[in-house]
């Protein structure tokens, strides 16, 4: 397993997944862990060091989320952050003061002492506040580092037990600063090396594969998309022809895209690709079906049948590959979110089939993947590739599923995506696609009166699709978008523009 490690011991914050990301980018690999977590698991980690993140709750509030306060003997550095540094205090007899004045926002903190958590750092910074309770007393042996004008206690530490905390979260972009304030933790106090790296990881993850699967035989799911793709390559990596994929064209892909994983996978990766055209059979199941989670229910079954008779096919097979990442890791391990739309994720488990899941990609947050990719040699068309829902295009048809439908929404997905790439804008926008609307208004083309459909421009900005923002695209480009769609697709008259944020949204249309 990787040399060293720093885990983030989760009490439920917003932004846990971010403190994590921080110290990724600092080439320390790290992970998330409730805050059940017991001080055996931790010492069983032998990590360099441990972070209480932050969280919604209050120490006093009943039912808060508590640590075991063993973790503070192990002897290992550790780095409380907001409520994480409140519990530090609670637990090591300082004094937490109930709020009743919150401090929220951007905020002036003065540092009081410069020497290790701050090092490198100028007396005055600005970091992003959002809480209601305060330390009012430092525990004993420890000292005070910062303050702000409300806050007495901005920051701590007791630097002969490893034990620093802020009240601020340095892990947003708001707080400028706030990486040098991780990166000093993670390298002056845990000194950690910097050795994780995607290269270090893939040679990693091979070897892992290579023992997992032994002499047996792996089928994969491809579907074109940036991690399964990356999974697909890792394991062809490792075991060569051990490996099968199988690419079921539903019929819902964006224009190309079946193409493309033919010739990436089987032409240019001489894999075993297994290629099938079930258009058909998708579309005579969805015919006539309207209901959203329907529709993504019927693909989800269909999709995992199909998977299964071309798996039985392969004969004897022992494991089946899948793009697992770590956000779908946190979210089902940690978070207790409440289920908004059901994920049909391509390679979906036969369960009848026993077989044993290979998942190389656990660890790693999407940007991850897509250096895993280039190192792995797959084309840009692929690692760039935007995000694309399992259900495919059926859920940005909204309304009725037909083949003439599906044919005016792929070809007016491919102009926008064709316009954002040639704006230089299609990496930095987490998304922008189509969507179509059965409902029809009235235009005017060549002195004829119209009576056809609008279609839907939706593009967000996102660091993982937990929560998006409506991209602000200039108004040329709109136009642009909006004058070719209406020339060149027969039956939409009308292009809109969707403005809205996730939530209260959804990114997705259906
Ligand atoms: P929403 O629409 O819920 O989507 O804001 C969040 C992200 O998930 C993608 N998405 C899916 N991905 N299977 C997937 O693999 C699905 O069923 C599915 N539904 C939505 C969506 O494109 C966005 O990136």
């Amino acid at each position: 397993m990787t040399q060293e490690q720093v885990v983030v011991i989760d009490f439920g914050a917003q932004y846990s997944h971010l403190i994590a990301r921080r110290i990724r980018e600092c080439n320390v690999y790290c992970e998330i862990l409730p805050h059940t977590v017991t001080p055996e698991d931790i010492a069983a980690r032998r990590p360099l060091g441990i972070v209480l993140s932050g969280g919604p709750s209050s120490v006093y509030q009943g039912g808060a989320p508590k640590l075991d306060n063993r973790i503070f003997d192990l002897g290992i550095p550790i780095f409380g952050i907001c409520y994480g540094m409140q519990l530090m205090a609670q637990a090591l007899q300082g004094v937490v003061h109930p709020g009743n004045k919150r401090e929220y926002g951007k905020t002036d903190i003065q540092v009081l002492n410069t020497s290790d958590l701050f090092a490198g750092l100028d007396d005055r910074m600005v970091a992003w506040m959002s809480h209601g309770d305060t330390v009012s007393q430092v525990p004993d042996g420890f000292k005070i580092l910062a303050k702000t004008a409300n806050t007495p206690v901005a920051a701590m530490s007791c630097p002969e037990k490893g034990f620093y905390a802020v009240q601020f979260h340095p892990e947003v972009v708001h707080t400028p600063k706030g990486k040098e304030v991780i990166r000093n933790f993670l390298f002056g106090v845990c000194k950690c090396k910097g050795l994780w790296t995607m290269k270090s990881f893939i040679d990693e993850a091979v070897e892992g594969i290579k023992k997992q699967v032994g002499d047996g035989r792996v089928v994969c799911g491809l579907s074109g998309g940036v991690d399964s793709s990356a999974v697909a390559a890792l394991i062809h990596r490792a075991v060569g022809s051990q490996l099968t994929c199988i690419f079921v064209n539903n019929g819902l892909l964006r224009k190309g895209e079946a193409e493309v994983v033919q010739k990436t996978f089987g032409d240019n990766f001489h894999m075993k690709l297994v290629y099938v055209n079930a258009e058909e059979r998708f579309l005579t199941r969805l015919s006539g079906v309207i209901e959203p989670e329907k529709k993504r229910k019927i693909i989800g079954e269909e999709f995992v049948r199909i998977f299964e008779e071309e798996a039985l096919k392969l004969g004897k097979v022992d494991f089946l590959a899948q793009g697992t990442i770590y956000p779908d890791v946190v979210e089902s391990g940690i978070g207790s979110a409440a289920t908004i739309k059901s994920h049909h994720n391509v390679g979906g488990l036969p369960e009848n089939m026993k077989l044993k899941l290979v998942e190389p990609l656990r660890q790693l947050f999407k940007d991850e993947v897509r250096v895993v990719c280039q190192e792995l040699g797959l084309p840009d068309d692929i690692t760039w590739r935007q995000p694309f829902p399992g259900p495919g295009l059926a859920v940005r048809l909204v309304g009725e599923i037909t083949k003439e439908r599906l044919d005016m929404l792929r070809e007016a997905d491919s102009i926008v995506v064709e316009e954002i790439k040639k704006a230089g804008l299609y990496r930095e926008i987490w998304q922008s696609f189509a969507v179509l609307l059965p409902v029809r208004s009235v235009g005017v083309m060549g002195d004829q009166r119209t009576y056809a459909n609008p279609m839907v421009l939706r593009a967000v900005t996102s660091e993982d699709a937990m929560t998006a923002d409506w991209a602000k695209l200039p108004y040329e480009l709109l136009e642009q978008i909006s004058r070719r769609v209406i020339n060149e697709v027969a039956g939409v008259n009308r292009v809109l523009y969707d403005i809205s944020s996730k939530p209260p949204s959804t990114i997705e249309w259906e």
